[in-house]
């Protein structure tokens, strides 16, 4: 008894308190009547596709994310970073390697990174009953399975590693190491995954849109009111590219000139909100007076570490209240989109950040409402080349596909 006290007061548990749950890892999952299935099950004879350890295994880019550390690129960041073994450190596989028991972190990203450790749902969640589907739902959920049916607990899933928090961090220390910058947009980024569960109505996806983006103003100002007191200015919160580019004498930036910011003062990464902006004019306009008073604080303080603070916690308090609207509120994205397309010359002046979160927008909105699909493809070329980028061709390529 003594020892086995010692034991929990070792692993940092109290009395009382459930141990936390194990990780089975992907293998687990993929037996052929669960979700092993060779090719993708008819709608009538399944509730789920039955394939999604296929695809995970062969589309799906997390299950490469264990061994994309030990390439070139991974390799190059380790070195740079005096990291030994980045299959190992907690700077990379707070992100990397995450859903498997040890012996399988080859598995990089697994199922329960995002559906949650298994053990104690695997087996209630795998054996057949008469219970209505949303109570089986929520009694696994209770056993640990992340609810990724709600969509802020899904955008917070997605962007603990794909924006960051304390824990999982990517800051302009690892981006200069050679690691890629975190842009993320959920509908966009379930569609690139590819998708392996059954498509959602069109209404839900416009939710998971709004949704997603308000959870990453809500995170991004959480990322900027931890940097500001410690570690200001932390370049991963600004506009890459306004450091990033080439002086030339007809300069965008000096014929656009700088607003209500001092000339020459920091930029913010934009992307955070632009998009956000123009949702709440069409769908939240109640809300639009105190966030565009925020946002102006925030723009016009970068420089100071604590008003910067301050007016990103403001912020973030939107964000949260926009939040919990859109979980429960159908978005117009038509209205939507006619803002952005209405603003598009000043997201564009913000620079190549703001302009892909606007792409990823249309593209997004446009698939929930069965646009065709290639519409944006030019918009995806165009920002290949941050280097010749310029707002007005920007803005007018974006005028054409979204028409
Ligand atoms: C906050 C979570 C997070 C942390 C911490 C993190 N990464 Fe990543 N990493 C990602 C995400 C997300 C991507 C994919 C980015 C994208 O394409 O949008 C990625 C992509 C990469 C890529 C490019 C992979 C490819 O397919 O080209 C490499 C290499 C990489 N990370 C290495 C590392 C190394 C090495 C570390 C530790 C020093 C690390 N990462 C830490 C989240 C993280
Ligand atoms: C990167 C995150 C992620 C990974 C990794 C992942 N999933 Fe998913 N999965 C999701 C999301 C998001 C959904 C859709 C949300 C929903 O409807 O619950 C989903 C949906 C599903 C569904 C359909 C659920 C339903 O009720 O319709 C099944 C089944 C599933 N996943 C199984 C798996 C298996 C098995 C693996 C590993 C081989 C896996 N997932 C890996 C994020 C992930
Ligand atoms: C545990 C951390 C983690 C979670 C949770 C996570 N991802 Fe990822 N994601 C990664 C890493 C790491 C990579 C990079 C893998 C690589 O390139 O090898 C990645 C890559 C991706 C890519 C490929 C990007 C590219 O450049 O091609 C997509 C798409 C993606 N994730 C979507 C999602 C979505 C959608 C969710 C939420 C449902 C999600 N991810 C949740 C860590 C995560
Ligand atoms: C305030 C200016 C500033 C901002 C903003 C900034 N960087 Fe940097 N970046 C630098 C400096 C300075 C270096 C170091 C250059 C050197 O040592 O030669 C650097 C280095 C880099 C490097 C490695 C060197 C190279 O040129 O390839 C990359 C990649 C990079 N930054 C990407 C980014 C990305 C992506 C963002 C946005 C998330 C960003 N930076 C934001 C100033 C900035």
């Amino acid at each position: 008894m003594r020892r086995a006290l010692i034991l929990l007061a070792a692993a940092g548990l109290g009395y009382g308190q459930p141990a936390p749950t194990a990780y089975i890892g992907a293998g687990g999952c993929n037996s052929s009547n669960c979700h092993g299935a060779a090719a993708e099950l008819a709608p009538a004879d399944s509730r789920i596709k039955g394939n999604e350890y296929a695809t995970w295994a062969s589309a799906d880019k997390h299950a490469r994310a264990y061994r994309v550390l030990a390439e070139a690129r991974g390799k190059r960041m380790a070195e740079i970073l005096k990291i030994a073994d980045a299959g190992h450190d907690k700077r990379c596989v707070n992100c990397h390697v995450v859903g498997s028991p040890e012996r399988s972190i080859s598995d990089g990203v697994a199922c329960e990174a995002c559906h949650g450790p298994a053990e104690k749902w695997l087996g209630p969640h795998a054996v057949k009953n008469d219970k209505p589907q949303e109570v089986r739902h929520s009694e696994n959920v209770a056993g640990g399975m992340i609810d990724t049916k709600n969509l802020q607990v899904r955008a917070d899933t997605c962007l603990k590693c794909h924006l960051g928090d304390a824990d999982h961090v990517v800051d302009h220390e690892l981006i200069a190491a050679g690691h890629p910058d975190l842009a993320f947009e959920m509908e966009t980024f379930t569609e690139a995954q590819p998708a392996h569960h059954r498509q959602k109505p069109a209404a839900m996806r416009l939710r998971a849109w709004a949704v997603g983006e308000t959870v990453a103003l809500t995170k991004a100002m959480g990322l900027i009111a931890m940097h500001a007191p410690r570690n200001w200015p932390e370049f991963s919160d600004m506009e890459c590219y306004q450091c990033h580019h080439d002086l030339r004498s007809d300069s965008w930036r000096i014929a656009r000139g700088y607003g209500s910011r001092k000339p020459g003062s920091l930029q913010l990464n934009s992307s955070r909100f632009e998009v956000v902006k123009a949702l709440v004019a069409a769908s939240a306009p109640e809300e639009r007076g105190a966030l565009d008073a925020a946002l102006a604080r925030l723009a016009a303080n970068t420089m100071d570490a604590g008003a910067t603070a301050q007016a990103a916690g403001a912020v973030e308090a939107i964000a949260r209240r926009l939040t919990a609207r859109f979980q429960t509120t159908d978005v117009d994205a038509a209205a939507v989109l006619r803002t952005v397309a209405a603003n598009i010359q000043k997201i564009a002046d913000d620079g190549v950040n703001a302009a892909e979160q606007a792409t990823m927008t249309l593209d997004a909105l446009g698939a929930a409402m069965g646009r065709n699909p290639d519409a944006t493809k030019p918009l995806y070329d165009y920002l290949e080349h941050p280097s010749s980028y310029r707002p007005s061709e920007f803005a007018s390529l974006y005028q054409k596909a979204a028409m």
